[in-house]
């Protein structure tokens, strides 16, 4: 059915789920730059794959806009983004979040693995000054040298990947942040009976497919995220950060269900 070329602006009926299982059966990806681009063909399928929105509800501009309002506020507060910070944003997608963080902030860069993502986030950002989108091809902050951040930021990002390069950005985000600088990881929690489910989800469709999906969801305990963390050389700012082994204990209304099995470390290099 989509095996054909899709018209840049043609709409797919996302609440049929022959069209969304047709969307994934593509793309299992042999890299991750392969699967993010085919996932992102169009704009309603670039939105549709950054959205969070419950499955099957179109996204759009307006409330693209709206939904990453709330989280923006959240991460941009969490990490005391001020008037003289320099804020990267790794896996920016189509800026649903850079929108709101850059206005409150000296310079963002969000970098994205997928050109696609970056196309359609320069679109929408346009009327930003102090934006820089870059699209760059491999799993690594290698663009950049050392401490050129202040704060660094991921959300919804190293849940789609290896182990391996998730780690390896928490790395590099160690190195481009300044001492002193602070950064937000947000996981998935393996031991939450609703991250469970995604882990399911993921293990039926790899068989139904035949494969796994190069960007399925991959999800750690508390004490897995906190090590990977610790490892980086990050410490954990515990007054910030959401790793209760089950149940975070938010102290404001979460943004979607998603967040009741999300992990949150917020993290400082140390200075
Ligand atoms: C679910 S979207 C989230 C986008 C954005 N952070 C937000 O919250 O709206 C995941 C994004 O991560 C990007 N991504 C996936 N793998 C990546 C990698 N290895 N390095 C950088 N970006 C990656 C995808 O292209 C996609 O834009």
């Amino acid at each position: 059915m989509l095996g054909r070329i899709l018209r840049k602006e043609e709409q797919l009926d996302l609440k049929d789920p022959k069209v969304a299982e047709e969307i994934f059966r593509l793309e299992l990806g042999s890299t991750y730059r392969k699967y993010w681009d085919r996932l992102a063909r169009t704009k309603q399928l670039a939105y549709f794959a950054v959205a969070g929105l419950p499955f099957g509800e179109n996204p759009t501009d307006a409330n693209l806009e709206e939904h990453g309002k709330q989280t923006a506020g959240i991460i941009a507060r969490k990490l005391g983004i001020g008037k003289e910070d320099e804020v990267l944003e790794v896996g920016v997608g189509v800026g649903r979040l850079a929108g709101h963080i850059a206005q409150s902030c000296k310079g963002f860069t969000g970098i994205d693995i997928s050109k696609q993502m970056i196309k359609f986030a320069g679109k929408r950002l346009s009327g930003l000054k102090n934006i820089r989108l870059i699209a760059h091809p491999k799993s690594d902050l290698s663009l950049f040298p050392d401490q050129t951040f202040d704060k660094v930021y991921f959300q919804i990002v190293l849940i789609h990947l290896d182990r391996e390069d998730a780690f390896h950005y928490l790395r590099e985000s160690f190195r481009v942040l300044r001492p002193g600088g602070k950064a937000w990881f947000q996981f998935y929690n393996l031991l939450h009976p609703d991250g469970f489910k995604e882990f399911k989800y993921a293990v039926d469709l790899s068989q139904k497919l035949g494969g796994k999906l190069r960007g399925r969801v991959q999800l750690y305990t508390a004490d897995e995220a906190r090590k990977f963390v610790e490892e980086a050389g990050f410490k954990i700012l515990e007054d910030r950060s959401y790793l209760e082994k089950l149940d975070q204990k938010y102290e404001f209304t979460p943004p979607d269900t998603h967040w009741f099995y999300y992990l949150i470390a917020v993290a400082e290099k140390p200075k």
